[in-house]
């Protein structure tokens, strides 16, 4: 993990937010290669889900009506209980403490009480439930090693602000703790406008905010982030087979973009929602550990019924032909583009000797990687810079490229090869002669000599699958 952060900073893939004042906790700002990789994802994403004749897009605000989040049950129950340590004054989510303190039961060969304090944590509800387990075990604040603890309050992790001049009650509103409520109150607009009927989806990718207690491990979870997510809506009875359905396309696509299914699993979740049919999320193994990077929900009618009472408005698909009515049900995928970012970064990340030195590299899929090819004149004199440039110049019109002409070509290689770049072209004496130049592959680092006229499709061709 420290290797992956000092080289997104490094290279200029993520930075902390705000950094010349000491950086914002659990907010990150996107460099020039990072903000590529991430509009790469979000497109790999937005094709897969949207050139397909049943979903439909749609970019929906991050302020909405107030009502909206208490019909989505928010406002009442997106809570995490918290605690503080009066003598450190640090603040815990007390479930993570309680969670961190078993682990660490585990570590020691304490099996049978950690087990004992898992099954009350899976149990515990209310504020006092956390608090007893917490007290009762005597654990201690990893910042103070005290056990003076506050009480356990419940804590509403979206962001309140006002709109207009006044700030009372009256004018408060959200930031959208997901992109979901924006695509269910407009379910019935898309379904007409668009003339679609169930089984079909509406997708979305954008910002989402949450206040939470804790940050940790870079972009797993940060204050800001963005989701990509997409509801399905289909004809009650038809939901399990659909569930399977997003869960087989969604597992793909993780491994259609490089990753293996030793770097990521399907975990059911343990506990449903009451409304829930069934739930199960994709985890990546990041160098911290297995985290989840996307969820797959069945929620039934839950989202659009509670929206349908709150609001007043019919949200039903009506067959004009037998005027049967219906509420339809919800499969839902969910998927981080920040997360799924710090994924697909970690997966491609690789140490490897070559001839005795460490080569840093990172492997993505070559539609997802920044920067597509990089151009290299091997000496600055004889005609070479020019013909690089124009190479460079034409590349560039169709994708990003860089153009390199400082140092030995081997540092260039690896200079290329840490930001993941699949592509490097090289124009040498034999250019000049017969027009030819070498492309090097970064994975297998071989190359093959080509006609720079069929350089551009010859990339093209491998990065438009
Ligand atoms: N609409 C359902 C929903 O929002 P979620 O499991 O709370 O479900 C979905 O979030 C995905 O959003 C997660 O799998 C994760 O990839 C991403 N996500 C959630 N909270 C996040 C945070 N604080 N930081 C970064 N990504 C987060």
């Amino acid at each position: 993990m420290d290797s992956i952060l000092s080289l997104s900073k490094r290279r200029g893939f993520v930075f902390q937010s705000s950094e010349i004042y000491g950086g914002l906790n659990g907010c990150w700002d996107y460099g020039p290669l990072g903000v590529e990789l991430l509009r790469n994802v979000k497109e790999a994403w937005w094709r897969s889900m949207t050139l397909r004749d049943d979903v439909e897009g749609v970019d929906t605000a991050i302020l909405m009506h107030p009502r909206v989040w208490e019909a989505s049950g928010h406002v009442a129950q997106f809570t995490d209980p918290m605690i503080d340590n009066r003598t450190s004054k640090a603040r815990h989510r007390a479930d993570n403490l309680i969670e961190d303190f078993i682990e660490r039961l585990r570590k020691k060969g304490k099996n049978d009480r950690a087990a004992a304090i898992e099954a009350r944590l899976e149990s515990a509800m209310q504020p006092a439930d956390f608090h007893a387990i917490i007290t009762g075990e005597e654990i201690p604040d990893p910042v103070s090693g005290t056990t003076d603890w506050t009480e356990v309050r419940y804590f509403n992790l979206m962001f309140k602000t006002y709109v207009g001049p006044i700030a009372d009650d009256n004018s408060a509103v959200y930031l959208r703790p997901e992109t979901a409520q924006g695509i269910f109150v407009n379910f019935k607009n898309v379904m007409d406008a668009a003339r679609q009927k169930p089984p079909f989806g509406i997708a979305q990718i954008g910002k989402a905010f949450r206040n939470e207690i804790n940050t940790k491990n870079f972009l797993f979870r940060t204050r800001e982030f963005e989701q990509m997510e997409m509801q399905y809506f289909v004809e009650p009875g038809s939901e399990d087979r659909w569930f399977e359905y997003w869960r087989e396309q969604r597992w793909n696509w993780f491994l259609g973009y490089g990753m293996t299914s030793d770097v990521i699993r399907l975990k059911p979740h343990d506990k449903l929602a009451h409304y829930a049919k069934a739930a199960v999320d994709i985890e990546f193994q990041f160098p911290f550990g297995w985290g989840e990077v996307e969820g797959i929900h069945s929620r039934s009618d839950f989202d659009l019924g509670n929206h349908q009472q709150f609001s007043g408005k019919k949200l039903e698909y009506v067959d004009t032909v037998t005027k049967a009515r219906y509420t339809p049900f919800v499969v839902e995928t969910s998927v981080g583009a920040s997360r799924s970012f710090m994924a697909f970064l970690c997966n491609a990340y690789r140490e490897e000797n070559v001839g005795g030195e460490t080569r840093a590299v990172l492997k993505f899929d070559s539609r997802l990687a920044p920067v597509k090819a990089a151009v290299f004149p091997l000496v600055n004199k004889d005609g070479m810079p020019e013909k690089a440039e124009k190479i460079y110049r034409d590349l560039q019109k169709s994708f990003k490229a860089q153009y390199d002409d400082s140092g030995a070509v081997g540092r260039r290689y690896r200079r290329q090869d840490e930001i993941g770049t699949p592509f490097c072209i090289t124009i040498d004496g034999d250019t000049l002669n017969d027009d030819t130049v070498t492309i090097r592959d970064r994975d297998t680092m071989d190359q093959v000599r080509i006609p720079s006229d069929n350089v551009k499709r010859y990339i093209a061709e491998r990065i438009e699958r």
